[in-house]
């Protein structure tokens, strides 16, 4: 067993600018569904995740808030934090970016790649906010587009024509904090020569197993040639200090990657059986898989191994990427009304509710994922209440009232048992490759035939003409739903853990080929799961609306 590699997993990092939304959840849910799997599987996983607490966007919404960037960082993480808990993603870390292990990694990668030559200055012009006396990013910029002339154009490219272009080519550029006209200024800047990767990242891009779509993307990218990358950005700005230099900044992005690292780092000095090296080193043999969204794949297919690489540190073993969540149709944002907080939802929903949902809409590709609220409820009342609790509860009324609980000591359908048992190749790969959507379709199938079967047998008719008999059917229908539980526990843990103590046993992969036929007694059977309503989904729109 300790030959067998170990495995880090994170999620993208979330700015800590604003409160966690059902978008972000998808992906937190995803993996943390993952990494349950794996540890059901007997694999040693690390799951880590931080705030991406820099960059100018936070700065400037400090100060809108009138709250010094750091508080407003603190009290935001403990908001993610609380979330992703109530949300049951099972972090073992859930740190910052704006912590002393990222600064001393990114100082040292920094001065490593500086050392190897790969780190250029460059005279650039910016547009600068002579009011606010600062560089403007281009998300800050607004003005007409210098292709198609459209207007309220950002700084980076035309939302209208798709033009990419530089913020001093805009026409009549605006400063969105200020709402006065900036200058052209020229400041010093340094690069990261990502031209110098290019064959090592083709090269490893081809070797590593990632997505179709992906790969597809990265030859676009190749076709037109990868640019050296500006890393680095001016005062004032709420970050960590570039080593060399004490007006210049790590712009947010270079980082925000490095966090992953200052996470992990973080995490061994409070566990003490792992190491920093057994994990980073260049001849690592464990596993790192990032999850991210498709927004996000050029930071981390293009710069972040070749960063790595040229730090002497090993890369990723693979990328994971998402499409975006949708809802009702709409992309997620304030001004569609779409923006649900993760804390709305927790207040009025169970939180294995989305999880369930999300599940069974995940696959291993990159389309984007509608939320859409009557499904939520029909999957859930119809699955996970129907279906899959309602085959315990029609089942355990007779064992409890008859039998005191006592399940049969023999399997009366030998082979519909096999039936769910051989299903575990199947919905294991399926986890595995991240199939959720596979997974699931699965599992509800099974609990039809288990339902069909007891439909069948009727019991209810024969009761009492032959209590052993009917025992038996009736514990069969018990037996296979602990199978079912066990496949549903990576998704739902509080529903399996409630059955665990209900049924009086773990739910462990291993323990599928045996049925519990050994003088085993149940527990009352107690609701396990309630029913969605239209109220509780109104409410959290209305909620959403009045934000
Ligand atoms: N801070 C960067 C990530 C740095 S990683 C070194 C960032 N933050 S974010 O808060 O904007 O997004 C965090 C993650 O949430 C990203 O993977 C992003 O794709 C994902 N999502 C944000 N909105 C989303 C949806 N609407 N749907 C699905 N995922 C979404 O990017
Ligand atoms: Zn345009």
């Amino acid at each position: 067993m300790h030959n067998t590699p170990k495995i880090l997993v994170t999620c993208a990092l979330p700015y800590a600018n604003g409160p966690l939304h059902l978008g972000h959840m998808l992906e937190h849910i995803q993996a943390d569904i993952w990494v349950r799997y794996q540890k059901m599987r007997g694999k040693t996983v690390y799951f880590i995740c931080a705030d991406d607490a820099h960059g100018t966007a936070i700065m400037l919404k400090a100060q809108k808030l009138g709250i010094s960037p750091e508080i407003m960082i603190q009290q935001i993480h403990k908001e993610h934090n609380q979330d992703l808990k109530k949300f049951l993603i099972n972090y073992d870390n859930y740190y910052s970016t704006h912590s002393i292990e990222n600064l001393e990694l990114s100082t040292l990668i920094y001065l490593r790649l500086k050392k190897r030559g790969l780190i250029q200055s460059k005279l650039i012009s910016q547009l600068y906010d002579t009011e606010k006396k600062i560089f403007l990013p281009d998300r800050f910029i607004k003005g007409k587009c210098p292709k198609c002339q459209a207007l309220n154009q950002y700084g980076d490219n035309c939302e209208i024509c798709g033009a990419i272009y530089n913020s001093t080519e805009l026409i009549h550029p605006r400063s969105t904090i200020s709402n006065t006209i900036p200058i052209i200024q020229q400041t010093e800047h340094f690069f990261f020569n990502l031209t110098y990767f290019t064959n090592m990242l083709y090269q490893w891009i081809k070797s590593n197993n990632l997505q179709t779509e992906i790969i597809n993307k990265m030859e676009e990218w190749f076709s037109t040639g990868l640019k050296s990358w500006d890393i680095s950005r001016d005062e004032p700005y709420f970050g960590f200090k570039l080593p060399d230099s004490n007006k210049k900044y790590f712009y947010v992005w270079m980082d925000a990657p490095i966090g992953y690292m200052g996470t992990f780092k973080n995490l061994c000095k409070k566990i003490h059986d792992i190491s920093f090296e057994e994990f980073w080193a260049q001849n690592s043999k464990n596993k790192i898989y990032h999850f991210i969204g498709k927004d996000i794949i050029y930071f981390h297919i293009l710069f972040w191994p070749a960063i790595l690489e040229g730090s002497q540190f090993r890369k990723p073993t693979n990328i994971f990427v998402h499409g975006h969540v949708t809802i009702n149709g709409r992309k997620i944002s304030k001004s569609h009304g779409t923006l649900i907080k993760a804390k709305t939802y927790l207040s009025h929903l169970n939180p294995e509710t989305l999880r369930y949902y999300y599940a069974t809409k995940l696959s291993s590709n990159i389309d984007d994922i509608d939320l859409n609220f009557n499904e939520l409820i029909h999957k859930i009342n119809g699955d996970i209440v129907n279906k899959i609790v309602n085959l315990a509860a029609r089942n355990a009324k007779f064992i409890n009232q008859y039998c005191n609980g006592a399940l049969s000591n023999y399997l009366l359908e030998p082979i519909i048992y096999n039936t769910f048992t051989t299903a575990a190749n199947y919905i294991g790969e399926a986890f595995q490759k991240r199939n959720l959507n596979r997974a699931t379709k699965k599992i509800i199938q099974l609990a039809d035939l288990a339902n069909r079967y007891i439909d069948e047998q009727c019991p209810w008719k024969k009761q009492y003409t032959n209590k052993k008999q009917t025992q038996a059917i009736y514990s069969m229908g018990i037996q296979l739903f602990r199978v079912i539980m066990i496949y549903m526990k990576p998704i739902t843990p509080v529903l399996a853990n409630n059955t665990e103590i209900f049924l009086n046993t773990i739910l462990t992969w291993e323990s599928i080929h045996k049925p519990l036929t050994e003088q085993h007694y149940i527990q009352p059977f107690k609701t396990l799961f309630t029913r969605i309503t239209t109220q509780e989904i109104n409410k959290i729109l209305s909620a959403t609306e009045n934000n």
